[in-house]
């Protein structure tokens, strides 16, 4: 099977983006339309990303006894990421506070991805046949362009935001 067809290969690149997103977003300060139009398209690449990823392959990762533990996992992570991203859209830009937070959600988001390429990803690669990663990569394909389009900025409640 080549490459093209694959759903791993398909999901680093969508990572290598994501890595080239939060590479731009570091370099920027303060309340300024780049890091507010970067900070938009991490969240809805993100978001789309994670929801399409599920979809495509966790669904069928939670169903296989071997795979189920590590699902969980990844998935509870989408979770904590979407909050996390609730939560720095809720925050002000201009602040210090928000670098902070930004420093820490890149820390943590690295870490799932570096994850899902080092460790599970090879582990799911196992129960799988070519014909399941090439029909995943489409179901992929499908539904990261509907959920893209879909995903917008949904920032947390002032009141319930963590200081
Ligand atoms: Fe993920
Ligand atoms: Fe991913």
């Amino acid at each position: 099977m080549s490459q093209s067809e694959d759903i791993f290969a398909r999901l680093k690149e969508d990572h290598d983006i994501h890595r080239t997103l939060l590479d731009k977003l570091l370099e920027t300060s303060g309340d300024t339309p780049e890091r507010q139009s970067l900070f938009e398209e991490l969240t809805k690449e993100l978001k789309a990303h994670a929801a399409a990823e599920e979809q495509a392959l966790y669904s069928t990762m939670m169903r296989k006894p071997p795979t189920t533990h590590d699902t969980r996992h990844s998935v509870a992570e989408h979770h904590e990421i979407e909050e996390a991203l609730n939560d720095l859209a809720a925050t002000d830009m201009a602040t210090g506070g928000w670098l902070s937070k930004f420093k820490e959600f890149d820390h943590r988001y690295r870490h799932h991805i570096d994850e899902e390429e080092e460790e599970h990803f090879p582990e799911f690669a196992d129960h799988l046949t070519d014909e399941d990663r090439e029909w995943m990569r489409s179901v992929f394909e499908r539904r990261k362009r509907e959920e893209k389009s879909e995903a917008e900025i949904t920032p947390e409640k002032k009141e319930d935001a963590k200081e």
